[in-house]
């Protein structure tokens, strides 16, 4: 389905009446990073996936994104889907948008779920990092970005042993286009603390991190899950930043179970 509003691609997936959660996907990725959690877990809740503006086939518009807009365009998914609240579950950039979404519209949600993500903003060094790999981005294109990313964000077993999975990860950021990622980049570089209301959080919250995250490693998702009233900390052997794609049983158990503790609630 396309929301007309925002022409962004989503998906609804299950039951209608079951319990809706809202799956945001990481950077530079689509909606299609959560098929092993969708093919797993449709028949018992009501899973939604949706493009994030300017990746995947959501529209590119001006590539001029930040957070807000995200935060926007994740309410008028739900809003488009006629769902009042949903879990909300997040994969790095989409923790950074549930993150801001769990600040800013918290009635709107019945529960979290913040995988290898981070609620600290960009370091200056971390900003100048994005601005050059805009730059590579738009001189270069994506073969070069893909060399040095990829490794980052799979676990090295995942490299070795895994080759559909980098195959999968590859294939869905050569899709995207260059316009989207830069726009992507930016609204990162931009965001803000989210760290000061994780505390203010009041709803269950699971925090899910691959054992060998690169990019934000299990230390970093205690401290968050320790700042948090109600969290669980699962960290998944084996796993890198891509913890749903490298280790899909481990995952699906954890989100499964804590889906069924939101419900029973
Ligand atoms: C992601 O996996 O969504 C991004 O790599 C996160 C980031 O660059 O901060």
């Amino acid at each position: 389905m396309t929301t007309g509003a925002t022409e962004l691609e989503a998906s609804s997936t299950g039951p209608a009446g079951a319990l809706p959660v809202v799956l945001i996907h990481g950077f530079p990725f689509d909606r299609r990073m959560w098929e092993p959690q969708v093919r797993a877990l449709k028949g018992r809740f009501r899973l939604l996936t949706y493009d994030v503006r300017g990746l995947g086939r959501s529209r590119v518009g001006d590539g001029q994104y930040t957070m807000e807009l995200y935060v926007d365009d994740l309410m008028s998914v739900l809003d488009g889907m006629g769902v009042d609240r949903a879990v909300g579950c997040g994969l790095s950039m989409g923790g950074y948008i549930l993150l801001r979404a769990l600040e800013r519209e918290p009635e709107r949600f019945l529960g979290a779920v913040l995988c290898d993500t981070r609620s600290q903003p960009d370091t200056d060094e971390g900003r100048i990092e994005r601005a050059r790999t805009i730059r590579r981005l738009k001189e270069e294109g994506h073969d070069p970005f893909l060399k040095g990313f990829v490794p980052r964000v799979l676990a090295p077993a995942t490299l070795r042993d895994q080759p559909d999975v980098v195959e999968r990860v590859e294939a869905m950021a050569r899709d995207t286009s260059i316009r989207g990622m830069c726009g992507a980049l930016l609204a990162m570089a931009a965001r803000t603390d989210t760290t000061p209301s994780l505390g203010r959080i009041r709803v269950p919250v699971l925090v899910l991190v691959g054992e060998r995250d690169a990019l934000t490693d299990p230390e970093v998702a205690r401290e968050m899950a320790d700042r948090i009233p109600e969290a669980d900390l699962r960290v998944l052997p084996g796993a890198g930043h891509l913890s749903n794609l490298e280790r899909p049983e481990g995952f699906n158990r954890a989100l499964g179970q804590f889906l069924e503790r939101v419900e029973a609630r």
